[in-house]
């Protein structure tokens, strides 16, 4: 009883202080100064989808300060008042919507107080993110709905100390949730305790510091109701379904560390009615009498240890999360998580050393499942900061295996390594990149884990398709370098089969979804005559995938009826693309880049760009690092596009793809093509050669400048001149 009497006296002081808040704006800004939150469509989250209210102006606030007023229960001054569980709601609710508005008006008063990015800076002390944006809730938010994190830990509060508050953010890491972390106990915060044990804070480790205030907690509700309204198809102002939506939906609950006041009672209480239960480290009496919820006790009291269990168990999430044999920590919530140049221990691959990843079909009985064996120099064997080369070859067997399936299991090695804490991985084939941290290596980490890793997962996930996996990882340079080039024959044998095929003869083209971890808004669809732009999956790679897995990432597509021929626009493709993209992309073409070029994501083996003065176009690859013609590198272009979005001029593109017969063939085909890295214009030499014979111009490899003649346009179109390039004579190309 004490405690509801403390929520609802808090609320009455969130309420009167948001008021004071809005006076003053007033009084400064007046009436017609915006009020919002930055860049989103969904005005300020929470009284946009509770109540239905745009506001848009700081006079949009009144009418949402008077109806939290009216629900602040109306005899707590004569104490009179006997609080049950409507009423304590019904505080709560306007102390988070007051909570909102006087956000909101932050943002006006102090602009600079929140950082507009995913990331915080810590190095300049900046690390509150306020609210996210619209671009981090289609990346994250998708997650809450399909799976990927079952939900959150709301954490109010500091941890006694730093050790412990990483202990439970580990913890809840493992658990695939998000912590969202607000308030501050006598000045201490969770997210500095975090900083301060080394731990990396920010929407890519999933630990997310809203604000140093209580009333930052109103970004994790918002944010929740933003995504009840963008993917679970939530009217804004249908409070009843965006809360029941949260209840039976998003895994939330809130984390009290310290001692709770009043303010902190009545954000537990507003939480409340999203059926968020509150559990705190301090002992307090139960804000409601038990029974009344679908909890036991809506808020309870557990000591530290208990804590993250309890708390687990409180909200009743089943967890199934399966061991993987490593010291490290393991799930998707190490996904993001960088290693950076000071921390690497042992980095492979990345252009600095060979490295190539081959999984490969091998007969049953010469394989032993789970074995995993390192063959030359261990981490034990070299010092921090050491570099080796690298080749991770996993022979798979079983009756149901199919050299078909292969591609398949390869493509994972990419996120499962990822998974692990303190390991990031980039690439894929002969382009990965491998840095172990020094974290990773004092808590045991060895190359041979990785091996595990794979055998534990590939078991997990495609158990169904074999029976015997088994790993052997390659540092010893000559073994290396012998492994190369047989990896890049596999590679080329996969790329070759799908020869032949033709996008005319084909009805149904698949789409690949895999990189929408990373970039949201991003689908390849995928036809015989247009490889995925990362290179790892052809058209026969997704369609094994899909008989792998009919509901997995990638699902046939019906072209329907060709809406334009020659830049390759098909309806039923459009539809898809429209669908998978979240609405946000409605139409694209495979064959131009000139015109609505599909989607880039950040894998990418190549960018292809327009060079309006050569009247052609140019190529660069992931593995060349020095300049070129449009005046960017390739690290520049794919931080530009790389996004999952639409840019007209640019697209991404495989390696393979350069001489498949539709390469931008809607701009004039690979007659266009005037310029690449002199390394990719060696590595598919063999068919630069045989595409010029098709086209009819046999030295057209020779006519295609590289870096060795220059890395301007000016430089290049004497070059194209002297040659006779196709190019020069072409329409023109914009
Ligand atoms: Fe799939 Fe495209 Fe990502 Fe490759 S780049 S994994 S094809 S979504
Ligand atoms: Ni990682
Ligand atoms: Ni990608």
């Amino acid at each position: 009883r004490l405690v509801a009497f403390a929520a609802i006296q808090g609320a009455y002081n969130i309420v009167s202080k948001a008021e004071g808040k809005f006076k003053t704006a007033m009084d400064k800004y007046g009436a017609n100064q915006p009020l919002a939150f930055p860049n989103t469509a969904y005005y300020l989250p929470v009284i946009y989808s509770v109540l239905g209210i745009k506001v848009e102006k700081l006079a949009d606030a009144e009418q949402v300060l008077n109806r939290c007023k009216s629900l602040l229960p109306p005899h707590i001054k004569d104490k009179i008042y006997v609080p049950y569980l409507g009423h304590t709601l019904d505080a709560g609710m306007a102390a988070i919507l007051a909570e909102e508005v006087a956000e909101a008006i932050r943002y006006v008063e102090d602009p600079d107080f929140y950082l507009p990015s995913e990331d915080c800076d810590v190095e300049r002390g900046r690390i509150w993110l306020g609210a996210a944006d619209d671009t981090v809730l289609r990346k994250r938010g998708i997650e809450f709905v399909d799976g990927r994190a079952p939900g959150f830990a709301a954490i109010v509060g500091a941890a006694p100390n730093p050790q412990i508050a990483k202990e439970i953010a580990e913890d809840y890491q493992k658990k695939n949730l998000y912590v969202f972390m607000c308030a501050n106990q006598s000045g201490t915060t969770f997210s500095e305790q975090l900083i301060e044990a080394g731990v990396q804070i920010g929407w890519s480790t999933r630990l997310v510091p809203f604000g140093p205030d209580i009333s930052a907690a109103v970004f994790a509700l918002g944010f929740a109701n933003r995504a009840a309204m963008a993917f679970g198809g939530v009217q804004p102002g249908d409070y009843a379904t965006v809360l029941k939506y949260n209840k039976d939906r998003v895994f939330a609950f809130v984390n009290a560390l310290g001692e709770v006041n009043a303010e902190w009672a009545a954000n537990a209480a507003g939480a409340i009615n999203w059926g968020f239960p509150t559990i705190a480290d301090t002992d307090i009496p139960e804000i409601l009498p038990t029974g009344v919820c679908t909890y036991e006790h809506v808020v309870s009291s557990v000591p530290y240890d208990k804590m993250t269990a309890r708390s687990i168990e409180v909200r009743g999430l089943k967890l199934t999360v399966a061991e993987i044999p490593v010291p490290v920590a393991y799930g998707p919530a190490f996904e993001g998580e960088r290693v950076r140049r000071d921390d690497v221990y042992l980095e492979c691959g990345g252009g600095k050393t060979p490295c190539c990843e081959l999984v490969q079909i091998a007969d049953m009985n010469t394989i032993e499942d789970g074995r995993v064996e390192v063959i030359g120099p261990d981490i034990k064997d070299v010092k921090p900061g050491s570099r080796l080369p690298l080749a991770v070859t996993v022979q798979i067997g079983g009756r149901k295996m199919q050299e078909d399936y292969e591609p398949i299991l390869e493509r994972q090695i990419h996120h499962l390594v990822n998974y692990a804490q303190g390991l990031m991985h980039i690439g894929q084939r002969d382009i990965a990149w491998y840095r172990i941290s020094k974290q990773a290596v004092d808590k045991g980490f060895t190359l041979e884990h990785i091996g595990k890793i794979l055998h534990a997962k590939f078991h997990q996930d495609f158990g169904a398709i074999f029976d015997k996996c088994q790993v052997k990882i390659y540092t010893d340079e000559a073994k290396v370098n012998e492994i190369i080039p047989k990896a890049q024959a596999a590679y080329r044998v996969r790329d070759e089969r799908i020869e032949g095929m033709t996008d005319e003869g084909t009805e149904t083209y698949y789409s690949c979804t895999l990189c929408q971890s990373f970039a949201p808004t991003h689908v390849c669809v995928i036809s015989p005559e247009r490889t995925g732009l990362c290179g790892a999956y052809n058209w026969l790679d997704c369609k094994a995938s899909f008989e792998i897995n009919p509901t997995g990432p990638n699902q046939p597509v019906q072209k329907g009826e060709t809406l334009d021929e020659t830049l390759g626009n098909w309806k039923g493709v459009n539809d898809f693309v429209y669908k998978a993209s979240r609405q946000s992309i409605s139409s694209y073409n495979f064959y131009s880049l000139v015109f609505d070029p599909m989607t880039t994501c950040g894998c990418c083996e190549c960018i292809a760009a327009v060079l309006p003065l050569c009247n052609g176009i140019m190529t660069v690859n992931r593995d060349y690092t020095g300049m070129t013609p449009t005046g960017m590198k390739f690290t520049t272009l794919a931080g530009v596009i790389g996004g999952g979005n639409v840019t007209p001029g640019f697209v991404g593109h495989s390696k393979f793809n350069v001489t498949q017969r539709k390469f931008v063939s809607g701009d004039g085909g690979i007659h266009r093509l005037v310029w690449m890295p002199k390394i990719l214009k060696e590595e598919i030499r063999d068919r630069l050669e045989k595409r010029g014979q098709d086209i009819g111009i046999p030295n057209f490899v020779d006519m295609i400048a590289t870096e060795e003649n220059g890395v301007t346009e000016e430089e290049i179109l004497a070059f194209l001149e002297k040659m006779g390039h196709p190019a020069v004579t072409m329409d023109p190309i914009l």
